[in-house]
């Protein structure tokens, strides 16, 4: 990590984290796939984001063992609502006794399985297009641009969809010959295609911020 997100923090952020984002933090941190996990910087941007937009109806693809979820859930108000999905359930369910203690559970609507044939369904019925408020994408690269494709009908106009890892460990800048580990090297040209389409997208109106990996939020304008 380097110096300046150190900085940030131990200055602005650890000292206000949510006890119970704290908690989830140090699990998650002992898990082999941490490097996963949302670092607490981004967890704070979104809390933030979510209040600044009053956000109520929103969505998550990749929870993993729920950091950003509960971010989230900690965010919305009291009727507020998550629909989260990811393919594995054992992690989410690690995560899960902190965000009950937290009382934020009953705002979560988790669906395990692949995201891309629950987000098929919802698309069908007409009566959801435009109802969600912000959807923040992080879980398989690959898949962004189908994602993209569906979730712009679901996000309301004036709404916000985030992607996260647009930085994608900055691979994005590396040069085509660079040693990179097979995963990094795999996503890459995803995440580089992703990249040039949304900026090329006039639905939406973006700004790619490097918080943590990179989170591109996008700003439905039509
Ligand atoms: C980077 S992690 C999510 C991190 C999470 N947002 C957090 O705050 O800890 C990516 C997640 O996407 C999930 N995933 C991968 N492919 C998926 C798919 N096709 N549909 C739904 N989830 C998927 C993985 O199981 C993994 O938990």
């Amino acid at each position: 990590m380097d110096r300046k997100t150190q900085y940030i923090l131990e200055t602005s952020v650890y000292p206000r984290e949510h006890e119970a984002m704290k908690e989830l933090r140090e699990i998650t941190a002992k898990h082999p796939w941490n490097v996963m996990t949302t670092p607490a910087d981004e967890g704070q941007f979104l809390i933030m984001l979510l209040k600044l937009i009053n956000a109520k109806n929103t969505m998550e693809i990749g929870v993993y063992t729920g950091y950003s979820l509960l971010a989230t859930a900690l965010a919305l108000p009291e009727d507020g609502k998550i629909l989260a999905m990811d393919v594995n359930r054992e992690n989410y369910e690690l995560g899960l006794p902190v965000i009950q203690k937290a009382g934020v559970a009953h705002k979560i609507d988790f669906r395990e399985g692949p995201a891309l044939p629950v987000l098929d369904e919802i698309v069908k019925d007409s009566k959801k297009h435009g109802t969600f408020d912000f959807i923040f994408v992080d879980a398989d690269k690959d898949n962004y641009l189908n994602y993209h494709k569906r979730l712009i009908e679901l996000v309301k106009v004036g709404g916000v969809i985030g992607y996260d890892n647009t930085l994608w460990h900055g691979s994005v800048v590396a040069p085509p010959d660079a040693p990179l580990k097979k995963y990094i090297r795999y996503y890459r040209d995803f995440v580089l295609e992703l990249n040039k389409a949304l900026a090329a997208d006039q639905r939406i109106e973006i700004c790619q911020l490097p918080v943590g990996d990179g989170v591109t939020l996008c700003r439905r304008i039509s």
